[in-house]
């Protein structure tokens, strides 16, 4: 096109970036990269092309990483770790802002190489993605550097292993490495086959930063080698984000391998629009919702729900939009929609729309198409069921599926009605709708009249089946951290065998079970005996089971309001489950005593002090344990809400039967969340005599559910329960592999002691990283004014 025929239409001409110092450095380079594996790049092994997906011209051929490439580069970061974790936080911050500011000085390199290797236009590689890794980077700096200040008890984990996707290459290498070598460990990572440039290029930075020889490590390849990264025995810590089900095969490929494990997973996100929305902003924060990097963004606002009364003209003014958007050359800075990443990528969205399409109306914008190249056009599909595929599944392209809705509870319930739950995206002019409405999405992330924010200091992260973790904020730092205190190594507590005679002292009684605040007969109808050390039998408890179990956590369910109370209130409900146990502190004391062996560490007296004061601890912090609201750099706030995880599954201690009961119940539900307890496995008792102090404290039927028997099969049961968010294992019975496992069927929250034991007398028995794993930590972002 002239200028003249420019001038004459007034159309907008094109603009493209220049591609020739990306093309350059990838001549330099032979056009075919190694995997940059202690502080060098290896020689480039068999491979496979990076395309770009504009035109499918082959940019450079990657190296598909093998067990050896992944032995090498875990050796070089395990030999790494320990002198990187010892340099001062001072000295990696450093380390960190030189990497920032390298970033910086070839952010246009960088975002052409990434609109090359992925698809996406140039202003957001340009715009976005890259300034957002610099910041990841400058901010990390600032964790490094208060490391030893803010986080004295916490200590790196060690050698982590990093899979990423190829939707933000090089953010999400940012978001994964950052925050791992700022706490002091070490990373192998593996970009995703599509687009492995950046990293590479990353690689470069690193060595011109002067970083240590294997504090980073990059291996190139596909599934195969971020499977056995994954599985590595010298990875201490995995993240990954991708799709769910690669997260799932990760969470069941690795369980039993004692690794700390965070997944950033799909999404099928909610854009809900009131009907006194501002209609302009918020059709245009669609055009970022899901036309942002082709909708393939894991929190894309790919489920639309709007005002019934408003729905035609807002799909009228939509549609005309759509028409507006430019499709094509990614490199050209005019251009809204660039390339789909891959054939393989864009083969999957047609197939889910050419399938199911038929159950809407489809309208795709009527934007000139480029003749070539991996291109899909924006697409609004209109008249969907809640139900429908095209509503649930995660398409992962340009396509917005949409339904309308009544009521704001209406919306609510029809935004939470996916297996996902990673953003959510609200648009009202009413700040008491919106503040009403935020907390009740279930998700990691809400925008309030706006969507897809992100910043360094925001949390970012799912439930449900969208993951586990946080990345960014003070939250994602835990991920790359664990406390300093040793854990002792687990034993096996045994139970007190039968005596050859049998005393029966007068206090046997046969306990029942504790669910929706009634005492349950176990379902399996049996029962067992409890013998003291000294041969009497003191009591049985009953043996319970899967149903038994069902009923526990259906009743959790039922009772899910308290997540609603305040934090006063639960405060006060737990002095009063501590002043009804002190009453009766002789009686639990006598019972301990009897129960546990001679050689018990603590007299009954003790754990129930311990005990009283441990329910202190809780209703102390039932009202203090409060969110932040982060300065981000926006005129706005993130505000970081601690909600309740909703319900866990405990297998508590069997050394502190009492005491370890409480340890368990009363974070959980301090935070306002539900639980079904498996007591102490050899010493019962304490526990069913807790039921009583339970029913005359106001515990609202439901909260604290109690079930004996045996750890392994109850453990396995609640790990498989769909309807259990988290499960503890505190058991000195040692399944942690087991239930690792079985919870990758929901992906629900895992906190198990992987063959360690706690000292519950003592700091690992409480306090803030009880509360953390009681809490998921929902952002919600509200921007005010210009
Ligand atoms: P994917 O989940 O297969 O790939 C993500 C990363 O995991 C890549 O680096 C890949 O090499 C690696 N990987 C694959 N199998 C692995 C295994 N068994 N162990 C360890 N690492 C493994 O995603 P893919 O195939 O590229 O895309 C498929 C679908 O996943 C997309 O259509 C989209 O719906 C979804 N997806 C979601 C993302 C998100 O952030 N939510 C990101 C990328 C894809």
């Amino acid at each position: 096109m002239t200028v003249k025929e420019i001038f004459d239409t007034m159309e907008y001409g094109p603009a493209p970036e220049s591609a020739s110092e990306a093309l350059a450095w990838l001549v330099d380079r032979g056009d075919s990269f190694g995997h940059f594996i202690n502080g060098a790049f290896t020689k480039p092994g068999k491979g496979f092309p990076s395309k770009n997906p504009a035109n499918g011209e082959t940019l450079a051929i990657i190296s598909q990483g093998t067990q050896g490439d992944v032995d090498a580069a875990v050796k070089a970061a395990r030999a790494a770790q320990g002198p990187w974790a010892k340099t001062s936080g001072h000295a990696r911050a450093k380390y960190l802002y030189a990497i920032a500011r390298l970033v910086q000085k070839h952010s246009r390199l960088f975002a052409v190489l990434e609109t090359l290797d992925n698809g996406k236009p140039i202003r957001e590689s340009r715009d976005i993605d890259i300034p957002l890794v610099a910041r990841h980077f400058y901010y990390h700096a600032g964790m490094a550097q208060l490391m030893e200040a803010e986080l004295p008890d916490a200590e790196a984990i060690g050698v982590c292993g990093q899979v990423i996707p190829w939707n933000f290459p090089l953010l999400m290498l940012a978001w994964k490495i950052a925050p791992a070598i700022a706490m002091g460990n070490t990373v192998v990572l593996k970009p995703a086959e599509y687009t492995s440039l950046t990293a590479l290029l990353f690689a470069e930075i690193c060595q011109e930063a002067g970083l240590p020889h294997g504090v980073v490590n990059i291996v190139t390849g596909d599934g195969a080698t971020g499977e056995a990264i994954v599985t590595h025995e010298g990875i201490d810590k995995v993240a990954f984000t991708g799709s769910t089900a690669v997260g799932r095969k990760i969470r069941a490929a690795t369980a039993g391998q004692n690794k700390v494990l965070t997944l950033e997973l799909g999404g099928k996100s909610p854009y809900i629009v009131f009907d006194d929305a501002d209609i302009d902003s918020a059709i245009e924060g669609l055009v970022d919702a899901i036309w942002f990097n082709q909708g393939q963004v894991c929190c894309a606002g790919s489920r639309l729900l709007v005002h019934e009364g408003i729905a035609e003209d807002f799909y009228a003014r939509l549609r005309a939009r759509m028409a507006s958007l430019r499709i094509g050359d990614p490199l050209d800075k005019c251009i809204d929609v660039g390339a789909i990443v891959d054939p393989v990528q864009l083969a999957t969205i047609k197939r889910l729309v050419a399938g199911h399409g038929n159950e809407g109306t489809v309208y795709q914008a009527p934007c000139a198409m480029p003749a070539e190249g991996c291109f899909y056009p924006p697409t609004l599909i209109t008249d969907l069921h809640t139900s429908s595929v095209l509503m649930q599944e995660e398409i992962f392209g340009p396509v917005l599926c949409a339904t309308t809705f009544r009521t704001p509870d209406e919306a609510v319930q029809i935004a939470n009605n996916t297996r996902y739950g990673l953003a959510a995206t609200l648009w009202t002019e009413n700040v008491n709708l919106a503040l009403d409405v935020a907390p009740k999405l279930v998700a990691g992330v809400v925008w309030v009249n706006a969507t897809n924010l992100f910043d360094a200091a925001a949390g970012f992260g799912g439930v449900r089946e969208s993951g586990m973790g946080r990345e960014g904020g003070w939250e994602g730092l835990s991920a790359y951290t664990k406390p300093k205190s040793k854990l002792k190594k687990l034993s096996p507590v045994e139970t007190i065998p039968e005596p050859s005679t049998v005393k029966v002292d007068g206090l046997d009684r046969t306990a029942k079970l504790y669910v929706g605040g009634k005492q349950a007969r176990p379902d399996s109808g049996y029962s067992k005996p409890v013998y003291s050390h000294k041969g009497a039998l003191i009591g049985h408890v009953g043996v319970g089971s899967r149903k038994d179990i069902r009923n526990a956590v259906e009743a959790a369910h039922s009772a899910s309001k308290w997540g609603k109370t305040t934090g006063h209130l639960r405060a006060q409900i737990l002095y009063y489950i501590a002043e009804n146990l002190s009453t009766r502190a002789e009686e639990f004391a006598k019972t301990l005593d009897a129960m546990q062996p001679k050689s018990a560490k603590h007299s009954g007296k003790e754990e129930v002090e311990a005990t009283i004061s441990r329910l202190f601890t809780y209703a102390a912090w039932a009202d203090k344990y409060d969110g932040l609201a982060h300065g981000v750099p926006i005129r706005g706030v993130a505000l970081a809400m601690k909600e309740p995880v909703g319900v866990i599954g405990a297998l508590c201690a069997d050394e502190a039967p009492l005491l370890g009961l409480i340890s368990a119940m009363a974070p959980a539900i301090a935070m306002g969340n539900t639980c079904v307890l498996v007591a102490s496995q050899p010493f019962p008792l304490a526990a069913t005599d807790f039921y009583q102090v339970l029913d005359t404290s106001d515990v609202p039927a439901g909260v604290v559910n109690i079930i004996t028997g045996e750890h392994s099969g109850l453990g396995a049961t609640l790990a498989d329960h769909m309807d259990v968010d988290a499960i503890w294992n505190f058991s000195s019975t040692d399944i942690s592999g087991d239930l690792e496992h079985r919870s990758a069927g929901n992906l629900k929250r895992t906190w198990l002691n992987q063959g360690h034991a706690r000292d519950w007398y003592g700091p690992q028995g409480e306090g803030r990283e009880f509360l953390m794993q009681a809490t998921e930590v929902k952002n919600i972002w509200i921007p005010y004014g210009e």
